[in-house]
Order: structure tokens, then sequence, then C-alpha cells
């Protein structure tokens, strides 16, 4: 994991109040988590308002327009803009979601935003997530075979593919990984949900030839054994998946193959 300084007191701090936009009648107060670690302060929550009659409807319009046009320091990840890439994860009211497909509208009064929870900080909404895609390359994501490579592909019937229906949707966002407890107190030894899921994918491939290397590498008191069913993962995670499912599948597989 990148180590990075952090602040002797991280006691957050009140931060800079940036001027309303002048004449609009319809403004928006935003309240932003900022921390940089290379000017040595505390980190603050900035406020900032917007004109929303000059807005687009997502948290995620907010942001770059505040960044494009009020404030240009304040800094955040995003690329695809339609929940596809999973890197404009954020806490969002409270929640943890992906800022481009989270409405405004769905939050009552001031916007509150702050990073991932229980992640080191990178910069003001950046988490570092080394440590979260290491466990992830750790669950082996891709096909691992033994017998020959067929000529053309490895076929797989619609019934086999539909099994991984719910599964392969994952855009890796860690929203649930930093909503879930567990992780919060033992993410250096448990996998969390986001890299739990994705084993669970390929456990259940029905190309896959590695299975009992996977359940095997899974038996840990730590790694899998962790999840204690508390559900933040699926409460949250915005591509409406059930990474506790997915874990719950792999323990009952487990339980099966002891017998
Ligand atoms: S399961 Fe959902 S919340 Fe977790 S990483 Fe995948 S898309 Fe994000
Ligand atoms: S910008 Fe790609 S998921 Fe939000």
């Amino acid at each position: 994991m990148v180590q990075l300084t952090l602040p002797k007191n991280s006691r957050i701090t009140t931060g800079k109040t940036w001027p309303k936009p002048e004449g609009a009648t319809n403004v928006r107060k935003f309240q932003i988590y900022r921390w940089n670690q290379e000017d040595g302060k505390n980190p603050s929550v900035d406020t900032y308002f917007l004109d929303m009659d000059k807005c687009g409807p997502m948290v995620l319009d907010a942001l770059i327009k505040i960044k494009n046009e009020i404030d240009p320091t304040l800094t955040f990840r995003r690329s695809c803009r339609e929940g596809i890439c999973g890197s404009c994860a954020m806490n969002i009211d409270g929640i943890n979601t992906l800022a481009c497909i989270y409405g405004l509208d769905e939050i009552k009064g001031d916007v509150k935003i702050y990073p991932l929870p229980h992640m080191p900080v990178v910069r003001d909404l950046i988490p570092d997530l080394t440590h979260f895609y290491a466990q992830h390359a750790s669950i082996m994501p891709w096909l691992e075979t033994k017998t020959n490579r067929p000529a053309k592909e490895w076929k797989q019937s619609i019934e086999d593919r539909e099994k991984l229906d719910g599964l392969y949707e994952c855009v890796m966002c860690a929203s649930c990984s930093t909503s879930c407890p567990s992780y919060w107190w033992n993410g250096d030894k448990y996998l969390g949900p986001a890299a739990l899921l994705h084993a669970y994918r390929w456990i259940i491939d029905s190309r896959d030839e590695a299975t009992g290397e996977r359940l095997d590498d899974l038996e840990d008191p730590f790694k899998l054994y962790r999840c204690h069913t508390i559900m933040n993962c699926a409460k949250t995670c915005p591509k409406g998946l059930n990474p506790a499912k997915a874990i719950a599948e792999i323990k009952k597989m487990m339980l099966e193959r002891a017998v």
C-alpha cells in the first residue's frame, strides 16, 4: 500500500466558505471534504454554493461545476459519467455510491460529500485503493484452465452464463467494502465484499478449472469468514448487487465439500 503522510492531528476543521452565486434564486449548499497532504494542514470541510438552475442533475455534475467554475483545486476521480467505470465512488449524504448516477434530488437539505470511509486519502475525495485492488488481484480474477485451449473459444451454455448475472456487473467501485464494519477493522486480512463477490464469480464459472484451489485459498479465518452478514454491502451497492449473498454461497460450498 502507498505510504501517505497523515496529519498528526487529523481532526476535521471548518474550511473555506465560498461566495454565493450572484443573482441566483435557486441556490444549494455543498459541504465537501478537503485534504491535501502537501499543505500540512488538517482536513477541512469547504462550503460551496451553486445555482441549481445552471447545474446538471447528478452529484458529479455539481462537483464538475464547482471544479470548473469555482475552485479548480477540488480533486476527485471520474471518467465514464454513466456508472460503468466505478471511479467516482464517494460518500454522499452518508451513503457510499457513484456520484455520476446519484441524483441531487435524492438528497434532502445540504449536500455533504466525503471520500469513501476508512480508507487512506490521497487527496480530497480520492481514496487510496492500492490495497483494495491488490485484494482483487489475489482472488485470480481470470479464467484459470488446465485442459488444452480450444481452437476457437471456451464455450458456455446459456444456463451457465446466466449464473454470472448479478456478479459480472460489478464495477469495482469499492462502495461495498468501505461500508462494511468487518472490512473497516480487518481490511488488512479480510478480503471484503467486492473481492469475495469476484471470487465467487470465478468459482461458479462453468469454464473455470481451478475451483478447488480457489476454495482452498479462501479457507482462512480472515479472508472469508470475517463476513458477519451485516449486509451494508448489499444495501449500498450502486449497481444493485448483493455481495453478501455471494459470500454466503461460498461459505455453503465450503460446508458442502467438508461433508
Ligand atoms: S459489488 Fe457493487 S458496491 Fe461492491 S464494488 Fe461491485 S459495484 Fe461497487
Ligand atoms: S464516472 Fe464512471 S462510474 Fe461514475
